[in-house]
């Protein structure tokens, strides 16, 4: 019997944007892989396959490159005539992995993977995962073998190391007998997936916390039919309360007029102007866990607000802005305990300086630096390149991510924080 759907709208979501591993080893199933990958492509999912030089004699390279849209990884060694090769490839694929899903995975890489032996992609990737991120086992071979005293004891050590072994199903083999051994279907090996991501989020740090959330630009009246306002889209914003939702925290995002939907599970608030949105924050100051400022707030609003719309005059306009209350910075006053207050750092120039300085003047946690040139990074762009400084003033470089990547990087570094204090105290 397969488990049965849970929590259907964070399973639509739960693979997009993550990176999974599919290690596919020589058995006769390796057949049902490229349509495996398929599926999880199709979920949202970065893959990327290791495949043994075993399962390449059952499927094909080309197959798996096609529909991962990806190289295949087989050797740990590179050919070394090809320039800008990745010579760490058998340590930086595990890293990048979000989860490793081995299907098939014969009793000889069962046998490998259980005694620590890594000479190739596939078993260098398991020994490299990051700590807590699943490892799907999926065994598939003739009956009789499955049942050898060596293949059960293997499979108990890797159990007992943490790795999710899903039993194989019975049916017909291909030796022509029947009985257990099958690989399960790929839609089902997608479900669980789907299954072993959402408990490895139940152990998340930010499980039931309240996380609040600003987001997009707000819009400073001048008059009925004109405002001031800025390019931010809100996607950075968004994706930040989506990901955190996804580890089932308590997301309420205030956002100010945007394109986007709203991400499953989460509560919003719209707004317009500045003081709209600290009216609304401010009801969360006091009982919120950690407030993220992702917001463009407009600094300034123009003093006057004309009711209805403004005629055109001969001559200039003169249009007198006043400063508009920094919400970040009221809830860094505020805030007690353990409550975080993280913050955004939009600069172009003296970044890490301008940024620390946010921090220190906020009272904040933790601050992303984000680099500004409407290309790779900042309002607008789906991607970002985000430095994270905490309190202690250790940085941390991200890459140029996607703004889903980004958001994941963050919400990690906050778990950090939880974790520190918690030793800590
Ligand atoms: N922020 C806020 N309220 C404001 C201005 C900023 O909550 N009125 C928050 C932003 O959401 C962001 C952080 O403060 O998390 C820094 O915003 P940023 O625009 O980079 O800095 P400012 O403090 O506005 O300073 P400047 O524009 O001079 O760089």
């Amino acid at each position: 019997m397969r488990k049965p759907f849970i929590n259907k709208p964070f399973e639509e979501y739960i693979l997009r944007g993550k990176n999974i591993i599919v290690g596919i080893c020589g058995g006769i199933a390796a057949y049902k892989t490229p349509h495996l990958v398929r599926l999880l492509k199709k979920s949202g999912a970065n893959v990327k396959v290791a495949l043994t030089d075993a399962g390449a004699r059952f499927v094909s390279e080309l197959s798996l490159a096609t529909v991962s849209q990806e190289q295949v990884y087989r050797s740990m060694f590179p050919p070394t005539d090809k320039a800008g090769m990745d010579f760490t490839r058998h340590i930086s694929l595990g890293e990048w992995a979000d989860a490793l899903v081995i299907a098939p995975a014969t009793a000889n890489t069962l046998a490998k993977l259980a005694s620590g032996l890594c000479d190739d992609m596939l078993t260098a990737c398991f020994i490299t995962l990051r700590p807590g991120k699943p490892v799907l086992i999926f065994p598939a071979m003739d009956g009789q073998m499955y049942l050898s005293p060596s293949v059960r004891r293997n499979i108990r050590t890797l159990a007992a190391q943490g790795a999710i072994i899903v039993n194989p199903e019975s049916g017909d083999l291909a030796s022509g007998q029947c009985g257990t051994g099958r690989m399960p279907e790929p839609e089902s090996i997608v479900r669980d997936i789907e299954q072993a991501m959402l408990s490895s989020i139940e152990r998340s740090m930010l499980h039931g916390k309240t996380i609040v959330v600003t987001a997009g630009p707000t819009r400073e009246k001048i008059d009925d039919v004109r405002f001031i306002s800025n390019y931010s889209s809100g996607k950075m914003g968004f994706a930040i309360a989506r990901a955190a939702a996804l580890r089932k925290a308590k997301v309420t995002l205030i956002t100010g007029p945007v394109h986007l939907e709203t991400p499953p599970g989460v509560e919003r608030i719209d707004i317009e102007s500045a003081i709209e949105m600290h009216a609304a924050a401010v009801n969360f100051f006091s009982s919120c866990d950690i407030f993220i400022g992702a917001a463009a707030v407009a600094d300034y609003r123009p003093s006057v607000y004309y009711g209805g719309k403004m005629k055109k005059e001969s001559g200039e306009l003169q249009c007198t802005l006043v400063k508009n209350p920094d919400i970040l910075a009221d809830f860094g006053s505020r805030k007690t305990g353990s409550q975080l207050a993280i913050g955004f750092a939009l600069e172009q120039e003296n970044g890490l300086e301008n940024a620390g300085k946010k921090l220190e003047s906020k009272n904040l946690d933790l601050i992303a630096l984000n680099f500004f040139d409407r290309k790779t990074s900042g309002f607008e762009v789906d991607t970002n390149i985000l430095t994270l400084i905490n309190r202690e003033g250790e940085i941390t470089e991200l890459p140029q991510l996607n703004k889903d990547e980004a958001a994941r990087k963050l919400l990690d570094m906050i778990e950090a924080i939880y974790r520190k204090t918690s030793i800590d105290t």
